[in-house]
């Protein structure tokens, strides 16, 4: 039996969790705690970095108090401690991994240094223990928009990503347009219901394409100009912007399954997974292909503790510990080989 202390804290979520591998009962969430820093970003329409950083420090200690309180456990029967170590705001992930390496040395636990990315990809198989590598993952958050192959612990080819705005982001922004505050997605999820998605015509960026890569800045400026002329409802602009938005996600992802070569599922994570509309119509895609379908529950998908610390169970499964020394990274690839997108340009 393995036992992994998770902490998440890369945007504006402070997070932890306490995730089993046990050959008997198999791979539990033992207890997990989040604090959701909504409220505190949303007079800003986003994340401010400094705000969030300070909240982690406020709240992170506390709250890993009460999650091993939860289920009962001490920090003496944890086999490990894994702390995201980036990709996010420096200022957010600094706390929680120092908070790790605090409570590793005090108690003589392992540190586990995890890519934040690669919580959301191997989170799939915290709630399917049938979920085989390799797969096909669309990770889609409020910072990223690939399609990996992914081929087991640390090992990821990155087929596509997006050469301008994150899927996560292009409906923070739609929402921002609209009117619907942050955070974004699942406001304009809820308003897409009662629209209509024909109603607007909006372009699909790159559909078609040689290579799956994204693109939803021009998708983005056509809901704006779409909005400035008074004559939809913002109900049907929610609508068709996510029908644009699905439609260019099938056609990505149709090119991907044929680049990645055989694999055993299409999976998708990241925040933008918790999109009911985009799990369906991904699910039938990977009927058509023939392919299984997984998707992790709900509150797997947004930024959590559980999956930093299921990501640390299968680390330290394979002896992947890290040096009280491993520096907190703002930017962390899973893929350093994969070279930039064709057009893709230096965002702001
Ligand atoms: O993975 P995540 O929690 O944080 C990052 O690592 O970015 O993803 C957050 C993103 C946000 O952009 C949010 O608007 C989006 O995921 N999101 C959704 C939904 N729930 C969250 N997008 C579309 N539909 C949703 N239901
Ligand atoms: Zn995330």
């Amino acid at each position: 039996m393995t036992l992994v202390l998770g902490i998440e804290s890369s945007c504006d979520e402070t997070a932890a969790a306490l995730v089993t591998d046990d050959a008997c009962v198999g791979r539990r969430i033992l207890a997990q705690r989040i604090s959701s820093q909504d409220a505190e970003h949303a007079p800003y329409g986003g994340v401010v970095p400094e705000i969030a950083a300070r909240a982690h420090a406020m709240r992170l200690a506390p709250l890993i108090a009460g999650t091993l309180a939860d289920a009962g456990l001490s920090l003496d029967d944890v086999d490990a401690i894994a702390a995201t170590a980036g990709p996010g705001l420096i200022g957010g992930v600094m706390v929680g991994l120092v908070t790790a390496k605090a409570l590793a040395m005090a108690s003589g636990k392992p540190l586990i240094a995890v890519n934040h990315l690669e919580g959301h990809a191997l989170s799939p198989r915290l709630a399917d223990a049938t979920l085989e590598y390799p797969y096909l993952l669309l990770l889609a958050s409020g910072g990223h928009c690939q399609l990996l192959r992914v081929g087991g612990v640390g090992q990821y080819r990155r087929l596509a990503t997006t050469i301008d705005d994150a899927l996560g982001e292009a409906f923070d922004k739609t929402a921002k347009i609209l009117g619907l505050g942050y955070p974004g997605g699942p406001a304009v999820e809820r308003l897409a219901l009662s629209g209509n998605p024909r109603a607007v015509p909006l372009p699909r960026p790159l559909k078609g394409s040689a290579e799956p890569h994204f693109s939803f800045a021009g998708l983005k400026s056509a809901v704006m100009r779409a909005a400035e002329t008074g004559v939809h409802s913002a109900a049907d602009l929610a609508a068709s912007f996510q029908a644009a938005a699905i439609d260019c996600v099938l056609d990505r992802t149709a090119r991907a399954i044929t680049a990645a070569g055989p694999v055993s599922a299409l999976v998708v994570a990241g925040g933008v997974a918790a999109n009911q509309a985009m799990r369906g119509a991904l699910a039938g895609l990977a009927g058509a292909h023939g392919l299984r379908f997984v998707a992790p529950p709900m509150a797997l998908c947004t930024d959590n503790g559980a999956m930093i610390a299921w990501a640390g169970v299968e680390r330290f499964a394979l002896g992947l510990v890290d040096g009280l020394d491993v520096a907190a990274r703002p930017r962390w690839p899973l893929d350093p080989d994969a070279l930039p997108a064709r057009g893709a340009g230096v965002k702001a």
